[in-house]
């Protein structure tokens, strides 16, 4: 593995990302990936390297302006009795979650965990601008982290649910599971469907309309917020997401709806006994 340490930063690259790179290069050209398995780790990674000039705007055009609402909403569903817990930051991204993790938890460790070596590349600048490197963050795959068992006491994760199958969901239940303390807490949340027909329908001519059309104004290739509409429309109501975790018997896991079912959180605890 090569890793560099940069103050309190930890960037892992790991050999598996170099001997992807060497063998099975993450897709640039995004046609490509329009084409192919929308779920392949290397098509996730090309995705998000190439979103990551504009993926702050998306976020908010994608989520209806309600981005920072849900987040915090999905911090405060955590607990913990320590006061400096160690929290993860799964499927962090640039690390936009970061500040409701300090404002649930002010004196918590902090470690953040992305495979997009791009995405993560933005969370250091974050870290050194505005968080005075307090932040250890990981470039690593959620599903096969080097992690080591047992080593959090909270894990929170905004909008990273969406591009995870079924199979892969419940890969990462088991994850949750492993990286969770004993009576940890985790909140995940991410954007649905709303199952109302009229809002459903709304919500779609947004997503086809209006999303790639703001999208064109910011940004020139419109081909991202296609995929997008792709994983978010597979993904429905976030529905086995919830069975996942639900099937998962080291986490006692609850789900509930946010405004009109235009999101949702699974959230829960890890159970003490085994
Ligand atoms: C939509 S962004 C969310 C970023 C951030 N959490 C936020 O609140 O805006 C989803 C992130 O999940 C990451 N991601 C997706 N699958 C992953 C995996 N298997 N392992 C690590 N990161 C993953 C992507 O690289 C991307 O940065």
């Amino acid at each position: 593995m090569f890793s560099s340490h940069d103050g309190n930063t930890q960037f892992f690259i790991e050999s598996r990302f170099l001997q992807h790179s060497k063998h099975s290069q993450p897709k640039n050209d995004a046609t490509e990936v329009l084409t192919s398995d929308i779920y392949d780790r290397n098509s996730v990674i090309g995705l998000f390297d190439r979103m990551s000039r504009s993926y702050e705007r998306m976020n908010i055009i994608l989520s209806f302006g309600f981005s920072t609402l849900w987040r915090r909403q999905a911090a405060q569903m955590l607990h913990s009795n320590k006061t400096a817990p160690d929290v993860l930051d799964a499927m962090s991204g640039m690390g936009e979650t970061w500040a409701e993790i300090y404002r649930r938890f002010p004196k918590a460790k902090v470690s953040s965990l992305d495979f997009s070596p791009a995405m993560v590349a933005h969370s250091k600048t974050r870290n050194e601008k505005r968080f005075a490197s307090q932040v250890t963050v990981h470039c690593d795959d959620m599903l096969e982290s080097r992690l080591p068992d047992a080593s959090f006491d909270a894990l929170l994760s905004a909008y990273g649910l969406k591009t995870f199958n079924e199979e892969q969901s419940a890969v990462l239940a088991t994850e949750v599971a492993r990286l969770l303390r004993p009576g940890a807490s985790f909140a995940f949340i991410e954007v649905t469907e709303p199952p109302n027909p009229v809002l459903r329908a709304l919500y779609l001519f947004y997503l086809r309309t209006v999303v790639p059309a703001v999208g064109l104004l910011c940004i020139t290739d419109p081909t991202e917020y296609r995929m997008l509409h792709r994983y978010l429309h597979n993904y429905g109501d976030g529905s086995y997401s919830v069975a996942a975790f639900e099937a998962n018997p080291l986490l006692e896991t609850h789900s509930k709806s946010h405004f009109f079912g235009c999101a949702r959180s699974v959230y829960g605890t890890r159970v003490t006994a085994e």
